[in-house]
C-alpha cells in the first residue's frame, strides 16, 4: 500500500504507556484525522513514527519498512511532520526558515539554512524560490522578511507549513496546524490539504475542531488512553457512545 501504514504501535514513558497497539492506515491522496482528548497519545503517534520517542510496531512508508527510533530515518522515505508546537528558528528569517525545508533532517536544520548562504547563487536562487512559492501557498508572503523570534504565534505555523511544504512531502503528518490560525488561514489551510491529497500526498491531521475534521478527512480514528476507540467516516464517528463519552463523559450516567 503506497502511504503510510502503522501496525501494532506501542510506546511507553516509564511504566505507563502512551500507546498500545495502534493501527492505521493512510494512503497516498488521502487525509485521516487523527483526534481524541487531551493526552490519548496523538502527538506520541507523531512522534513515534519519526523516531523522536521509542517506540515498537511495524511502520511502512510507501511499502518500506521505517525502522523506529531511529530520528531522521522518516525524512528519507519523504515523511514529514509539523509541531504541536510550532518549531520555527528564532535567528533565521521566514524565508530562511523556509529554505531550511531543503535540509529536512532533524537537527541539521540549521547548520544547513545557515550553509545554504554559502552554496552557488544559481542554486540559492532556486531554493529561495522555492520557499517563497511555499510561503504564498501557505499564506504566509508577509513573514519572508521577518526574523523567527519576531513573529506571532500564527505566522509561526505558517513558516513552519512551508517549510515541510518545501520538502515534498510523501506523507505528511500535521499536529494540530490550526491552532492560532484565523478563519481565513484556517480556510487556506483546509485548501490546502485538499490539494496536497489531490497530488497524492497521504495526510495524517491531528485537529480537536469537528468542523474541521469533517471538512478535510476521508476518515477518522478516536484515541483514548492510548488505544483506538473508533475509526469510521467523519460524520459518523461522533455518533459513538464511546466516542462522545470519551470527550464529554457517559451520557447515560449523565442521564442523556
Ligand atoms: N516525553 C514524554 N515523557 C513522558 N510522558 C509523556 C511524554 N510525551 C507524552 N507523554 C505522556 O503521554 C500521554 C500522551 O501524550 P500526547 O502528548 O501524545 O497526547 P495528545 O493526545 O497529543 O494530547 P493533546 O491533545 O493535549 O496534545 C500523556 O499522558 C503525556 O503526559
Ligand atoms: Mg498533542
Amino acid at each position: 500500500m503506497s502511504g503510510l501504514q502503522v501496525r501494532d504501535l506501542s510506546v511507553h514513558f516509564g511504566g505507563v504507556y502512551a500507546l498500545k497497539g495502534v493501527a492505521l492506515n493512510v494512503p497516498s491522496g488521502v487525509c485521516v484525522g487523527l483526534t481524541g482528548p487531551n493526552g490519548s497519545g496523538k502527538s506520541t503517534l507523531v512522534n513515534a513514527v519519526t523516531g523522536v520517542v521509542d517506540a515498537r510496531g511495524d511502520v511502512r512508508v510507501d511499502d518500506r519498512p521505517l525502522p523506529l527510533s531511529r530520528p531522521g530515518r522518516a525524512a528519507r522515505l519523504g515523511l514529514r511532520r509539523t509541531y504541536q508546537t510550532p518549531r520555527v528558528h528564532d535567528e533565521l528569517t521566514g524565508l530562511e526558515n523556509a529554505c531550511a525545508g531543503h535540509h529536512v533532517m532533524t537537527g541539521r536544520m540549521v547548520t544547513g539554512a545557515l550553509l545554504s548562504r554559502f552554496r552557488s547563487a544559481r542554486a540559492e536562487r532556486d531554493r529561495r524560490r522555492d520557499a517563497m512559492a511555499a510561503l504564498g501557498r501557505v499564506g504566509g508572503d508577509s513573514a519572508a522578511p521577518v526574523r523567527g523570534s519576531a513573529m506571532p504565534y500564527g505566522q509561526r505555523r505558517l513558516v513552519e507549513l512551508a517549510r515541510v511544504l518545501v520538502g515534498e512531502p510523501r506523507v505528511l503528518l500535521l499536529d494540530e496546524p490550526s491552532a492560532g490560525l484565523n478563519d481565513v488561514e484556517t480556510e487556506a489551510l483546509c485548501r490546502l490539504i485538499r490539494e496536497l491529497t489531490d497530488t497524492g500526498v497521504a495526510v495524517l491531521l491531528i485537529e480537536h475542531r469537528i468542523g474541521l475534521l469533517n471538512e478535510v478527512c476521508d476518515q477518522l480514528v478516536v484515541l483514548e488512553e492510548g488505544v483506538t476507540i473508533h475509526q469510521g467516516a467523519p460524520r459518523d464517528v461522533w455518533r459513538h457512545d464511546r466516542v462522545r463519552a470519551a470527550y464529554i463523559g457517559d451520557l447515560s450516567d449523565a442521564g442523556a
